[in-house]
């Protein structure tokens, strides 16, 4: 069937869509025919009313309701472009994430997440059967609600051979892991002992909040690195960065522009030129992704989002997790922009045919940290009547194919 996913992510820097052909819900190997991916910018004034309400700004009950029309009204726009652009005019489902504006954790646990994009709003305008709201039944369940990329990592891993048992001795079934560079980084790793999905902290966003305060938002991000290739790393700010507890925390967690927020770095007096303080920024976002990786030993990581486009991030990135292989997601057939909007499309295809969204960990919970894997979302009903599939199996793996 086809499914479009899209999702606008912590960045907030555009609603990425995807459509897929998805199949074999009842043989629990899937399949994913990717059919074109685009990225879909924000108008202006959304995107700062967006901004407006994050963390640390005050807002109101107003403003949260009329962006939610507002971005569900623009991603709609963005789905039916991609839908007539990509799938002749017809699709069978939408998968729809919307903004989080608030991912609501505490001492390590979930309680809820809230995301804009209203779906009422997408039915109208596409007239199709509509999931949105994918995280809340994983956090009920408790769960983090995030990150749910290990879902498709680990299938991705599976399909290409990459997921040993017990203690392997072949090279091709070590442990790998998958890091999505987004505003946040994010990482699902595989091991003897079982699979982890966990964000480690800021990719982007610290980097970007820096940029766009010193430009006075001129500048939204560091285009290809630039500052940070010109700046120097600051060891002392490093040192007190690395201090932050969320750190240190044991997986599953996941975090958020709520702890990781525009003002996050004023508490911290360094007197740094804009170049040194983004080295430095580009710097904790590298150290901070390898120390989460290290204790897994792992031989290759395959890295996505708009992270991969900054040759400074990806450069040291590489340096500290030598000896291990930095390459993109491209090699499991998946482009690094488009990544995330085909997990949504998976997502949505799961839920639609009764299949939990979340993997177990091979320890007993789910990868998410939920007792048992959910199945996730909300269904609002198109044009037709809604009639769901017989239900399907828990997929083995995903494979994508031409
Ligand atoms: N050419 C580039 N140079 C440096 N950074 C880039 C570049 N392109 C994108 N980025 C970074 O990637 C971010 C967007 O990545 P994305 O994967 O869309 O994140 P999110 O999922 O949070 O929306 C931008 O905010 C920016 O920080
Ligand atoms: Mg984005």
């Amino acid at each position: 069937m086809i499914v479009v996913g899209c999702i606008s992510g912590t960045s907030v820097d555009g609603i990425d869509v995807a459509v897929a052909d998805l199949g074999g819900a009842d043989s629990g190997q899937l399949t994913l025919r990717p059919l074109g991916a685009r990225t879909y910018p924000w108008s202006p004034s959304t995107r700062a009313g967006l901004l407006a309400l994050l963390p640390p700004a005050p807002t109101t009950a107003e403003a949260v309701c009329r962006l939610d029309i507002l971005a569900g009204e623009e991603i709609a726009a963005a789905l039916q472009s991609a839908i007539d652009e990509f799938a002749s005019g017809s699709a069978d489902l939408v998968v729809s994430h919307g903004q989080t504006i608030f991912h609501w954790v505490e001492g390590g646990v979930a309680y809820g997440g809230l995301q804009l994009g209203q779906p009422a709003a997408i039915v109208e305008r596409t007239g199709l059967p509509v999931v949105s709201d994918v995280r809340s039944r994983d956090i009920a369940a408790g769960g983090q609600g995030a990150p749910l990329a290990g879902t498709m990592d680990l299938l991705l891993l599976r399909a290409a051979g990459r997921v040993g048992r017990g203690t392997s001795p072949y090279r091709d079934q070590a442990p790998r892991a998958l890091l999505n560079l987004g505003g946040i980084a994010n990482v699902t790793v595989t091991s003897p002992h079982g699979t982890a999905a966990f964000d480690t902290g800021p990719a982007n966003c610290l980097i970007d909040a820096a940029v766009s305060s010193a430009t006075s938002g001129v500048q939204a991000y560091d285009a290809d690195g630039r500052l940070a290739a010109a700046g120097r790393v600051d060891q002392a700010l490093l040192e007190r960065l690395l201090a932050e507890p969320y750190f240190a925390l044991p997986a599953p967690k996941s975090t958020g522009r709520e702890l990781f927020r525009a003002d996050y770095l004023a508490s911290y007096e360094h007197g740094l030129g804009i170049a040194d303080l983004v080295a430095t920024l580009t710097e904790l976002t590298a150290v901070t992704v390898a120390d989460a990786l290290a204790p897994y030993n792992v031989v290759e990581i395959y890295a996505s989002g708009g992270g991969v486009r900054n040759p400074v991030l990806m450069d040291r990135l590489a340096a500290h997790l030598t000896p291990a292989r930095l390459t993109t997601s491209d090699e499991l057939g998946l482009p690094v922009d488009d990544k995330e909007g085909y997990l949504m499309a998976l997502i949505g295809y799961l839920t639609w045919h009764g299949i939990p969204g979340v993997l177990p960990d091979g320890g007993g919970r789910s990868l998410t940290g939920a007792r048992t894997p959910r199945v996730l979302g909300r269904i609002s009903p198109g044009d037709r009547p809604l009639r769901l599939p017989e239900p399907g199996v828990t997929p083995r793996s995903l494979r994508v194919v031409d």
